[in-house]
């Protein structure tokens, strides 16, 4: 089994945003995005309620790099720092081809275009510097803002299933897929992947 080596850490940089590696200075940011109702309202994340949830998600987070298991970006606004969320890739296969995306914004920044463009940076890095052959995203079919933004980006829709949530209830769920030889027509002209990283990866 091959294995994903993040490093140097890919930072991205889109017209508007700075996506770095997610560090326990971000500790606050990510409690607010988790410990918001509205942010994890179709996610499935229990809501955190103290700041050591999240520090421990950070500490998790930067462990699973270390494995390359996982990939995940703090996103903030160039030209103030601000943080307004984080998008990841996670759920890599065995076989290094198919990794899941996610992706979460604080709510004064939704409706903007952030995610968009969040999304095509970190869905290129995928497919030229990881040379993933499939992005899937697994979300709830009533995250009509999530299902929106992945359909605009070229992301269809593979199958419906259903999943019980902490109480019980059914909650329908549906996966989506982009694969690489899609994405070649889906490329967009304001990203631009800082660093080098992507020549120093390494499968
Ligand atoms: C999913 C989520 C990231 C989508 O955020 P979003 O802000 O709707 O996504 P986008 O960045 O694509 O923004 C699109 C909107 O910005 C508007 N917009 C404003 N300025 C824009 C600009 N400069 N460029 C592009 N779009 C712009 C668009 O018109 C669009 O609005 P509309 O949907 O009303 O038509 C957000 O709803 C979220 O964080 N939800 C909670 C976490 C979650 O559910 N995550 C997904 C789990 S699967």
């Amino acid at each position: 089994m091959g294995s994903f080596r993040f490093w140097p850490f890919p930072e991205l940089k889109t017209n508007r945003l700075t996506l770095k590696k997610l560090v326990q200075s971000d500790a606050d940011g990510i409690f607010a995005l988790r410990s918001n109702p509205d942010v994890i309202k179709y996610t499935g994340i229990k809501q955190y309620t103290t700041i050591n949830e999240a520090e421990s998600y950070i500490q998790k987070i930067e462990h699973d790099l270390e494995c390359g298991k996982c990939i995940m970006w703090s996103i903030s606004i160039t030209s103030t720092e601000e943080f307004i969320g984080s998008i990841c890739f996670w759920n890599i296969s065995e076989d290094g081809t198919c990794a899941e995306i996610g992706y979460d914004l604080l709510p004064p920044f939704h409706g903007k275009g952030f995610m968009q463009e969040a999304i095509q940076s970190v869905v290129r890095y995928g497919f030229e510097g990881m040379e993933l052959g499939e992005i899937v995203a697994d979300l709830c079919s009533e995250n009509v803002r999530s299902v929106r933004l992945l359909e605009k980006n070229g992301f269809r829709k593979n199958k419906a299933h259903t999943i019980s949530n902490e109480n019980g209830d059914k909650v329908g769920m549906a996966v989506y897929f982009l694969k690489r030889t899609d994405f070649k027509y889906n490329i967009p002209p304001n990203c631009i992947l800082h660093g080098g990283c992507i020549s120093d990866f390494a499968f």
